[in-house]
């Protein structure tokens, strides 16, 4: 009897785990068409950053492309968007195995190398995450190690435990400036609490996502990108726009962020919070009145002059990228809608509409991005960070069915 018992138990716990896993790696029907396009995609891509790398300058990091004036803009290591070529690069070596793709990379990652120094910053995530953190999951090396950890050293130094977060923008000494693009920066933190054993960057990580989740974020979900917290106190002080349409609106590619940020939130600590978070904000995007059949929204949910503002493809790659690994996660409802939804961007991003021509655009996958719009900077352009996350969702889309 008491074998009886216990055989019995094992049937039932084997049957409850089978289905715990399958909640958890539901399995999605990939459409053939589309995984055929990404194909494509990714020997478009391949050629069209043998196009970009031909023009770039030494030491350079691609930025955008004037097609009028047929001018590549590019920047120095310093600049937030300085992790996306390589980073983008050794996506496509993953893919391609294009030895051209890898010896471009570790050219650029030999120049951004020295940011890890940089505490003028709270965009080390994006520069050096993206980066080496790609290198170091492709290639681990002590090198990339010691680089990624010494990166979330000097962002764990934006951190303030009065204010709960890391500091966005450095101002005037009354001022705390976070913004929501920030909550990007954590997985570097996350990284660096496995890779050193060392809680503190996991506890930055955890409270500067816990102070953006009470403040940053309206009853309907949609975020403000901007908020100005008392320095000496935490209290907020301001909570405002800075390239979003106004203080009261949802900028797009700033919801996006938030999507993704909290989807990591979850993979990272499993508090389930996160994932009503990233829920949360997801019908935010997803429900909206405003965001098109297709998928890739206003650059602002509440531009003024809709439906003839301009799209920001940008911000659809970033969604699409966050929903293809919220849609895997538990056994929610909206999993499938999450990654139609994905499909519906991966499709309309591919075509001719956003996917550049090959040999055109200087190089750059995507066309129709906006940087920011009420500066008159980078607007209806391609960006580093557009080509980023749409390559990254790619990779997300081929492998949906897989277990990471
Ligand atoms: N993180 C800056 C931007 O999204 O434009």
């Amino acid at each position: 009897m008491k074998y009886r018992l216990s055989f019995f138990t094992t049937i039932v716990y084997s049957i409850a785990f089978c289905f715990a896993a399958a909640a958890q790696h539901a399995s999605f029907r990939q459409d053939k068409l589309l995984l055929q396009t990404i194909g494509k995609n990714f020997k478009d891509a391949d050629a069209q950053y043998k196009v970009l790398m031909k023009d770039l300058p030494p030491d350079r990091f691609p930025k955008t492309y004037d097609p009028r004036t047929n001018k590549l803009e590019t920047s120095n290591s310093g600049w937030w968007c300085s992790g996306f070529y390589p980073g983008t690069l050794l996506y496509l070596y993953r893919q391609t195995k294009d030895e051209v793709l890898k010896t471009e990379a570790n050219r650029m990652l030999a120049s951004l190398e020295k940011e890890q120094y940089n505490k003028n910053t709270h965009d080390l995530g994006f520069m050096m995450y993206c980066s080496f953190g790609n290198a170091e999951k492709i290639e681990p090396q002590p090198k990339y190690k010691e680089t990624l950890i010494n990166s979330a050293k000097s962002l764990s130094t934006r951190f303030s435990p009065k204010v709960g977060c890391i500091k966005s923008w450095d101002s005037k000494p009354s001022d705390y400036i976070v913004i929501i693009d920030n909550m990007m920066n954590l997985e570097l933190l996350f990284w660096a609490t496995k890779a050193t054993g060392d809680s503190s960057f996991y506890k930055i990580a955890v409270a500067h996502a816990n102070t953006t989740m009470k403040n940053h974020f309206r009853p309907d979900y949609s975020s403000y990108h901007v908020i100005n917290y008392n320095p000496e106190t935490g209290a907020v002080q301001q909570k405002r726009t800075a390239q979003g349409a106004a203080d009261e609106s949802a900028w797009a590619r700033g919801q996006a962020w938030g999507l993704y940020g909290f989807t990591v939130m979850y993979r990272e600590t499993k508090d389930k919070k996160y994932l009503d978070q990233a829920r949360h904000i997801a019908s935010f995007i997803l429900q909206n009145p405003n965001l098109p059949k297709d998928k890739i929204p206003y650059w602002d949910f509440n531009a003024p002059n809709i439906p003839n503002a301009l799209r920001d493809a940008s911000a659809a790659a970033v969604m699409a990228s966050a929903l293809l690994e919220l849609c895997r996660y538990s056994n929610q409802k909206d999993n499938q809608l999450y990654f139609n939804s994905a499909q519906t961007i991966l499709q309309t991003l591919s075509s001719p509409a956003y996917k550049a021509k090959p040999g055109t655009n200087g190089g750059f996958i995507l066309e129709h991005s906006v940087g920011n719009f009420p500066g008159k900077s980078e607007v209806d352009v391609p960006l580093t960070y557009a080509d980023y996350y749409f390559v990254e969702a790619m990779l997300r889309y081929q492998n949906i069915n897989r277990q990471y």
